[in-house]
This record gives C-alpha cells, structure tokens and sequence, in this order.
C-alpha cells in the first residue's frame, strides 16, 4: 500500500460517532436499569477465551465453525475472540464461586461480540450485545422472567411493537427419539433437498427446520413437530412458560419451526422480531434454556436459561421508527480566548466546571468563527476574554439563546450560569 493511502477501518466494523452515541446511551442505560430492576447483577468477562471453549458451544454452529475469529498468542495458545458471551459467562460462574451461593444467579453483560459473517446492514463483524443470564435453576419461571427482560428492555427503548416467537426443543430424554423421526420424514424426500439440507439431514437434522432455502419450504409444514413428541417434564415446563407469559401480558406465537443457531439449547427457545419483519437476521434478541452447557464445558450439570439482544439492530430499528434522544451539548459553556489569554481562559473554565461543562477554544481565530463555532457546539453560553479584562479578572457572559451580554467577574460566573 503506498504510504499516502490513510489506513481505513477493518471490513465489517465501525466507529460509533459521538452524533450516534445518544441512541445508544438510551438503550444502554435501559438494558442496566431493567436488569438490576429485576435483580440481576453486572458481570464483565474477557473478550479472548480458550478455542476449546467455545467450541464447546456446539460445533456445528455457524458462529462457532465457519465465523470464529481464532489467533494464537505468541505463547502458542489457541485463543478466540468470543462470539457470544454465554460459554464464558457459565465459566465464570464456576470459577469464580458463584455457584455456592444462593441459586439461582441472575448476571448480566454488556460488551462487543465477534463473528466473521458476511458483512451487511444489521450484521457486522463486531457486534454488541447486552447478555442476560440465570444460572442455577430449571424453574420455567426464569424462561418468563427472563422473556420479560427482553420485551421490558425493547419496550424501554422505544421499540413497542414487536413480535415474540417461542418454541420448546426439548432435552436429552425426548429429543433423539423425535430426531429419529424427523429423520424418517425427511430421508425419502432428501433428493429434493439443498444440497446444505441434504447435508444437515444425519448431522443436525432439527436445523432443517429453519432451513432458509427455497426448495425446502413446502415440506416443513407436515414435519412432525416436537411440542407434539415432548417427554412429560418437557411438556409440563412449556406449558408453564406459556402460562407465564400470558400473565405477565406478553404476546407471542408459537414457531414449531424455530430452533435457535447455538447447539446448546434445550426445552424453551424464542426470537423477539420488530413487528412485521421476520427472519433469522433481523432477530433483535433471542435465547433459551441450556441445561447442558455447564456439564458441556467440564461443569457439574447446571440448569440455566438466558439471552443475548443486539444493540446495534436495536439502534437501527430506534433510528428508523423515529425514537428522539436530545442529544446533550459537547459543552454548555465554551470560554472564548484572545491570543495570549490561555491561562486565564483556563483558570475561567475551571471556575465555569464547578456548574458546567466547559470548553476552551484555543484557536487563533476571529471572535466572529469562535462564536459561529461555539454556536454549532450547541453552547447555551459563551464567555469571552480579552487581554484588557482578563488582569481586572472580568470577563463578558453572552446567553446564546437571548443574545443577551454582561460583564461578570469570574467568580460569579457560576452563580449566572447555575
Ligand atoms: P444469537 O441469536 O446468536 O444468540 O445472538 C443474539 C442477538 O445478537 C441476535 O438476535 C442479534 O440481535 C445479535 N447479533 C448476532 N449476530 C450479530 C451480528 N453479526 N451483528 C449484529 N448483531 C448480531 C446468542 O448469542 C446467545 N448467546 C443468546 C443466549 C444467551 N442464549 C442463552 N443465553
């Protein structure tokens, strides 16, 4: 690259601006306000964890076989970027005590995830995620409590029509007889099949159920369905999650065809959707019940339910349905100095930060381009500094909504400001 070239950023990532931080400061600040309203607790993991365990996580997952960003350190270890934050979050629980306590343990995470998918709107390479996790009980009312989580956040956020798709996958006792059958409906109609389905049909035959493409379509409706073949504390918990979820007055349909990305699911499984819109990219938050993932990464078996909503497809759909946050000013005060007049300009802001935010313009510019400046900051005031007032430590106050000004000694600036 010859050296003129200014390096861009890495495809698939982007710079979140000060101009987009407020959509997402909203959306931030509601996913930690509806967590800890419902008692969970902020957990921070790291972002490079053992390849092992993520793969763990279910290696015929997208996100794990084909989209893992993998590295080895100068040390020679195996290391990954996570792409999601679930395996690390069960290992932390473990190795930092938390299962001795009371159960269940209500955690949350708020952080960048990475996955190497193709790039496009509402899929980036790095990607942020508010997680929400309980581990520690197999109570079907931590799959409603953490369901209500997720529609309490999007509501909060200002998105209120969504569409919640629900689904249980079963576990070990009832699922590979139901897998054995799926497999029966499907083997005579194989040669029909994408050649991807075709493949998934002995390796991860549940995964044809959400097959995207178009030829697999109109055998999915008589697939036998597994809400119909669940073993009876299967039964017994889907029927109290949906028991749930209607009391706390959310609305869902049930998908029989939805089974989630991850391998580690078990029984309850969903997808919040903006209303209208549907498929696997658009989803804004999706999780379920993995009662297998502990023991999967060396555990003692654990229950726990959980899920994970993408704050940058969040945004985008604030954004698009019109959701305002008034964007705070860089500074509601911008001190304005006269060539020469830096210390004093300094010593003012100081004073002016006691109430305020407070930017000093240093520029060697005219008044008039520091005003125009100060005004497409968003300044409420400015105040201005001139060798001749500085030493009598004056200084004028111009309101940059009235346009109206005054000399003011520097120590009542506060006062005029508060
Ligand atoms: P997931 O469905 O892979 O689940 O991702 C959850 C959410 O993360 C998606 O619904 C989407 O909003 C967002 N997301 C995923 N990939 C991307 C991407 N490339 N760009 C932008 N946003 C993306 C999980 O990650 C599970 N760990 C959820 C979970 C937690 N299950 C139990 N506990």
């Amino acid at each position: 690259m010859p050296r003129s070239e200014p390096i861009k950023a890495v495809r698939g990532v982007r710079d979140l601006l000060p101009r987009d931080r407020p959509l997402w400061r909203a959306t931030e600040r509601a996913a930690a306000e509806v967590a800890m309203r419902f008692g969970y607790q902020e957990i921070v993991t790291p972002i490079i964890e053992h390849v092992e365990l993520i793969e763990r996580v279910g290696e015929d997952t997208d996100a794990v076989s084909k989209e893992l960003y993998r590295f080895e350190d100068r040390g020679g270890r195996k290391l990954a970027l996570r792409p999601e934050a679930t395996a690390g979050v069960v290992r932390a629980y473990f190795e930092g005590g938390l299962n001795q306590g009371p159960q269940p343990l209500r955690l949350y995470l708020v952080g960048p995830m990475f996955r190497y998918d193709r790039p496009q709107k509402g899929r980036y390479r790095q990607f942020y995620q508010l997680d929400v996790e309980a581990i520690g009980s197999a109570s079907p009312a931590l799959d409603a409590e953490v369901i209500e989580i997720a529609a309490g956040w999007l509501h909060e956020s200002g998105i209120s029509a969504l569409a919640l798709q629900l689904n249980s996958i079963g576990d070990d006792v009832c699922r590979p007889a139901y897998l054995e059958r799926l497999k029966d409906y499907y083997r005579p109609l194989k040669g029909r099949l994408h050649a991807d389905s075709q493949l998934r049909l002995e390796r991860n035959p549940l995964r044809l159920l959400d097959s995207k493409f178009a030829q697999d379509q109109p055998f999915k409706v008589d697939a036998p369905r597994i809400t119909d073949h669940l073993c009876e504390p299967c039964a017994d918990a889907w029927a109290h999650v949906r028991r749930l979820i209607d009391a706390a007055g959310i609305e869902y349909v049930h998908n029989p065809y939805l089974v989630r990305g991850l391998d580690y699911y078990t029984r309850t499984v969903f997808e919040f959707y903006p209303a209208g819109a549907s498929g696997q990219q658009d989803a804004l938050a999706a999780g379920g019940r993995y009662d297998g993932l502990a023991e999967a990464e060396g555990w003692p078996s654990t229950p726990a339910v959980g899920f994970a909503g993408g704050f940058d497809r969040v945004v985008d759909v604030m954004a698009a349905s019109g959701v305002e946050v008034i964007a705070a000013a860089a500074a509601d005060v911008v001190v304005l100095a006269d060539g020469g007049q830096e210390i004093a300009a300094a010593e003012v802001a100081r004073i002016c930060r006691r109430v305020r935010s407070v930017a000093v313009d240093y520029e060697a510019k005219s008044l008039a381009a520091k005003m125009r400046s100060a005004n497409k900051l968003g300044a409420r005031w400015v105040v201005m500094l001139s060798a001749e007032e500085a030493p009598r430590r004056v200084a004028r106050l111009r309101d940059m909504a009235s346009g109206e000004q005054a000399e003011v000694s520097w120590d009542e600036v506060p006062e005029r400001l508060a």
